[in-house]
């Protein structure tokens, strides 16, 4: 088992499908019902791409994970070009296409939090990002305007805002949501 980083009593590794279920009751501890993603929709993502990541502790519980989705396809309708002025092909032709990396999910376990777990998972994965010979121009999330820690944290790691915000994007409760992607271009 390959193992990134370690952080006091804490280590990051590549998700595993042996992990969905574990994953599964996290995500639903850190979002609403409604919110929280279907342990299929784990198995979707991991199939997608290679840049998920779970933070385990020292019991080997998942104390934080992020999962990611390529979102070239969806990504690049009118909703995202509209207003959201991050460079993607307004065409969305999908030869030479710049590909988009959405943070599909990002969650740590409360008692696991504010001690850099969130931090890491997103350092790792943009690093990874910058060193892959893969054509991904930006990665993208989308956010609660209310979610103040996360926000600021997607800043410190030099993610910004788009143009605008994503009215009524969010449900249970609806909330306008901030599109923020971080550009891998002028990095290296
Ligand atoms: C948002 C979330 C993922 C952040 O996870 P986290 O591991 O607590 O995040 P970090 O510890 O990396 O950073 C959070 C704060 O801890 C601070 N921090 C980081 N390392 C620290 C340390 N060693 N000691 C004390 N504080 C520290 C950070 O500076 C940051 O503080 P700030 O908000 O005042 O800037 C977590 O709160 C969560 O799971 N929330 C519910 C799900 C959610 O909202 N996901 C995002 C949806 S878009």
């Amino acid at each position: 088992m390959y193992i990134w980083a370690l952080m006091g009593r804490y280590y990051l590794r590549r998700l595993q499908p042996a992990d969905f279920a574990a994953v599964y009751e996290l995500n639903k501890h850190c979002f609403v019902e409604g919110e929280a993603y279907t342990e299929s929709y784990f198995a979707y993502l991991y199939a997608d791409n290679d840049y998920h990541y779970i933070v385990l502790d020292e019991n080997n519980n998942v104390a934080g994970y992020l999962v990611t989705v390529y979102s070239d396809d969806d990504e690049c309708s009118d909703e995202f070009n509209a207003g959201h002025d991050i460079g993607c092909d307004p065409n969305c032709e999908k030869t030479n296409h710049k590909r988009v990396l959405a943070v599909a999910s990002i969650g740590v376990n409360t008692k696991d939090r504010n001690r850099g777990l969130a931090r890491t998972l997103l350092e790792t994965l943009i690093s990874d990002v910058n060193n892959t010979s893969e054509m991904i121009t930006y990665l993208v999330l989308q956010v609660r305007v209310s979610n103040a820690t996360a926000i600021r944290l997607y800043e410190k790691v030099g993610f910004v805002k788009s143009i605008g915000k994503l009215v009524g994007y969010y449900s249970h409760p609806t909330e306008d949501g901030y599109l923020m992607y971080y550009s891998t271009e002028n990095q290296n």
